[in-house]
C-alpha cells in the first residue's frame, strides 16, 4: 500500500493465524495473513482449495475465533458475530417452509427489529434481483440462480456496508453464473458496499474486483495481489480483451495446487 493512501480501511488481517485443534491433531490452516480491504472495495480471494478461505470468511464475520493476529472490521476488532456483515454462502441455505419475502425478512426477526417497516425494503430489494412475483414462492419452486439471488436479498435486508461471498455462483451453470456476475456488479454499484468474495473462477474474480489476492496452499499466506484496472461498469466482451487474458495467466500461474 502506498503512505499517500488515505482511503478508509473496512476490514483489516494483521498477521492472521488460524490453527484447528483436532482428534487427529493440529490443522495449520491459515499462517500470517496481511491484508487490507479498503471502503467500497471489491477484492476476490482465490487459492487452491483447502488452503482457508472459508475459514478466513468465518473468521471475518466472528463465526471462528483466530488462533493469533487480529482482524478488525470498520476499525473494531473481531470478537463475535457481527451486524455489519452480510453474508452468502455457496449453497442459498434457505429455509424450505418459508417464501421467498419470509427468508428475506428472516435476519429482521432474528434481530427482533420490525418486520413492517422492512417490508418495503424487502420489495425493493426483490426488485432489484429480478424476482418481482415471486415474493410469495417457496425455495423449492425456484432455480439455483433465482434462490442465490434470495440469499443475496436475505444479506442486503439490515444494509450492512459490508458483503462477505463464499464461492456464491460456484453451484451455477456457466451462462446463469455470467449473468449473476452482471446482477452482483450492479448490486455493488447501485447500494456501493465492500465486498470480499471468495472464488474458484479466475476470470469471475478478474471480472468482478478491482483486487484479486492469490493465497498459497495451506497454511495459506498471500503470493499476489493483481490490481485490475479496467473500467466500469464492465461487460462480458471484456473477457476476450488481452488485459483480461493476461491477467487471468498472471493469477492461474501464482496458485499452486
Ligand atoms: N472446523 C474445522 N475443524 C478442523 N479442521 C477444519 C475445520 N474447518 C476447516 N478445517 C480445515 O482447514 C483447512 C481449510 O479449510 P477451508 O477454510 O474450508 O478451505 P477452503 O475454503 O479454502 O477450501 C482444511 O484443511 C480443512 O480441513
Ligand atoms: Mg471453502
Amino acid at each position: 500500500m502506498k503512505s499517500n493512501d488515505h482511503r478508509k480501511v473496512m476490514i483489516e488481517f494483521q498477521a492472521l493465524e488460524k490453527t484447528f485443534r483436532t482428534s487427529k491433531g493440529e490443522v495449520h490452516a491459515i499462517e500470517d495473513l496481511n491484508i487490507k480491504i479498503f471502503d467500497k472495495e471489491f477484492v476476490s480471494v482465490v487459492g487452491p482449495s483447502g488452503c482457508g478461505k472459508t475459514t478466513l470468511l468465518k473468521i471475518t464475520s466472528g463465526l471462528l475465533p483466530r488462533t493469533a493476529g487480529g482482524v478488525a472490521v470498520n476499525g473494531s476488532p473481531v470478537d463475535g458475530p457481527a451486524k455489519q456483515i452480510g453474508m452468502v454462502f455457496q449453497n442459498p441455505v434457505l429455509l424450505k417452509w418459508r417464501t421467498v419475502l419470509d427468508n428475506i425478512l428472516l435476519p429482521i426477526e432474528i434481530l427482533k427489529l420490525p418486520r413492517r417497516s422492512y417490508q418495503e425494503k424487502a420489495m425493493e430489494l426483490i426488485k432489484l434481483v429480478d424476482l418481482i412475483g415471486f415474493e410469495n414462492f417457496l425455495p423449492s419452486e425456484l432455480s439455483g440462480g433465482m434462490q442465490q439471488r434470495v440469499s443475496l436479498c436475505r444479506a442486503l435486508i439490515t444494509d450492512p456496508p459490508i458483503l462477505l461471498m463464499d464461492e456464491p455462483f460456484g453451484s451455477l451453470d456457466a451462462l446463469t453464473r455470467d449473468d449473476m456476475n452482471l446482477e452482483l456488479q450492479r448490486i455493488w454499484e447501485t447500494k456501493k458496499k465492500t465486498v470480499l468474495f471468495i472464488t474458484h473462477s479466475i476470470p469471475e474474480a478478474v471480472f468482478l474486483s478491482d483486487r484479486v489476492v492469490v493465497l498459497s496452499p495451506r497454511p495459506s499466506k498471500v503470493v499476489l495481489t493483481v490490481d485490475v484496472n479496467f473500467k466500469r461498469p464492465r461487460e462480458p466482451s471484456d473477457k476476450y480483451e488481452k488485459e483480461f487474458g493476461r491477467l487471468c495467466t498472471l493469477l492461474r500461474s501464482a496458485i499452486k495446487k
